[in-house]
């Protein structure tokens, strides 16, 4: 049977839309966007240098596990042996939460496969089998990456505390020790960035469900409620937290990249 704009049942209009507002500015938007963030990322990502610049370590290379520049690995080297950028042993986490997250779906499917390229306009396809069939079946794991983000989100606010680390050269009081506090601009962006992921992260549809779905009775299971109300209202600015974290991470990132090769010096409050 055929499924899709064509299906039966759906109503034979000529026109691709009849909508007259400038909707292919979204998915157009969204295109550009993403695909300068996917450049950006998997450049970066492969370049396997650049990527630490004491006290700050890249999100893009955090855990650093791989065979990485030293000060990098708060949690050892086990895949030392790994020949190609340290970035690649890790990436799958954030990017597979990203790749299956709700929204993304929305928007990419929108922006890349004009399926459908916005509401009320007809896509270009003539079948449609959803999200049923392998490769889009795995958007179905998304859930298993959120605890996984949940991982992910702790080892980037632990590299946030790191961050105020001062540096050999600040506070030294002798024998390679130093003491006090770092704050530079490079903690202030980590900060932000980490704050960022954290919303992104308990904005999640799969995050809201977790903590208040399948209950019979929110009256029996106070707490879960109280969470449930925290996270649905999170959730209604989950694109946004979504955008907002996707820049904040490509702009740590870029920062930690010009100070590790000497473009800039860090911006150092105390
Ligand atoms: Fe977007 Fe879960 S729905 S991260």
């Amino acid at each position: 049977m055929t499924t899709g704009v064509d299906g039966p049942g759906r109503a034979q209009i000529e026109e691709r839309t009849l909508r007259t507002d400038r909707w292919w500015l979204t998915p157009l938007a969204t295109f550009i966007v993403f695909s300068g963030f996917v450049v950006f990322a998997t450049v970066r990502a492969f370049m396997g240098r650049d990527y630490f610049a004491e006290p700050y370590l890249s999100p893009f290379y955090s855990p650093c596990l791989g065979d990485c520049v030293e000060g990098a690995s708060d949690f050892g080297q086990p895949f030392s042996w790994w020949p190609l950028s340290a970035a690649l042993i890790i990436l799958i986490f954030p990017l597979g939460f990203r790749m299956t997250c709700y929204y993304y779906r929305k928007a990419y499917y929108r922006a890349f496969w004009l399926s459908p390229p916005a509401c009320a306009v007809a896509e270009p396809h003539s079948a449609y089998s959803g999200e049923t069939r392998f490769p889009l079946l795995v958007q179905n794991l998304h859930r298993y990456f959120w605890y996984a983000a949940i991982v992910v989100g702790l080892i980037l606010t632990f590299d946030v505390v790191l961050a105020f680390r001062p540096m050999p050269d600040e506070y030294a009081v002798g024998d390679g020790e130093t003491s006090g506090v770092h704050m530079g601009l490079g903690t202030l962006l980590m900060a932000v960035n980490v704050a960022l992921i954290w919303l992104y992260t308990l904005s999640c549809h799969s995050c809201r469900h977790i903590v208040g779905g399948r209950l019979r009775h929110f009256s029996k299971h106070p707490v879960r409620y109280k969470l449930w109300t925290w996270v649905s209202k999170l959730n209604a600015s989950h694109p946004r937290y979504a955008w907002y974290s996707l820049f904040s991470v490509a702009v740590v990132d870029f920062y930690i990249y010009l100070l590790a090769t000497d473009v800039i010096d860090d911006l150092r409050f105390f």
